[in-house]
């Protein structure tokens, strides 16, 4: 799928106050109808991440769903967030019926976070922004390679890439 001319950036972020400095570049850029594709490793940052992105976009927390929800919302910031963490889904059948298309048409001017994405890569809309987390050398290190697929995703990554190295 991955073609030599998707765009791709890989960033090192040193501390979890990088990673916060990743998600306030990327929270000016994001343009609505994102989409963030993430895969990585348990403890990877995935999480980390999408909290840090709802800071940036400045959401404030709505649904009260237990710790173990498949999906949370947060509204009331520069654009809605979904988040979607598919750990614990068994197959991209149960995707569906807990109305995935609803969610995809709901957040069209939104923006949707999925954790473990690539469990799921058959459920991807056409734009898509892939940010694949793994650990560094030390505890607090951790790098994303981001590629892009689509032009929407491409001009995301190049509006980040010019910021994170301003
Ligand atoms: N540079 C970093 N960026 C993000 N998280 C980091 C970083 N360094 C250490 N961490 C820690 O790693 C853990 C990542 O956990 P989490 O975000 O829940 O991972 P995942 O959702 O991928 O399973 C957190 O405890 C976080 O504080
Ligand atoms: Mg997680």
């Amino acid at each position: 799928m991955i073609e030599s001319d998707n765009k791709e950036l890989i960033v090192d972020l040193n501390s979890v106050a990088e990673t916060e400095r990743l998600c306030q570049i990327l929270g000016s850029v994001l343009e609505p109808g994102s989409f963030l594709a993430l895969c990585g490793d348990l403890g990877a940052g995935k999480t980390t991440f999408t909290r840090a992105m709802t800071v940036a976009l400045g959401c404030r927390k709505l649904a009260t769903s237990p710790t173990f929800s498949l999906f949370q919302k947060y509204d009331g910031g520069r654009l809605p967030v979904f988040h979607a963490d598919l750990y614990r889904l068994g197959s991209e059948d149960e995707l569906w019926e807990l109305g995935w298309d609803e969610v995809l048409e709901e957040y069209a001017d939104g923006l949707v976070i999925v954790e473990w994405a690539d469990k799921f890569e058959e459920s991807w809309p056409s734009d898509v922004l892939r940010m694949s987390f793994s650990y560094g050398v030390d505890e607090e290190q951790r790098r994303v390679e981001m590629t892009a697929f689509g032009e929407r995703a491409t001009s995301t990554l190049l509006a980040l890439e010019k910021g994170w190295t301003a």
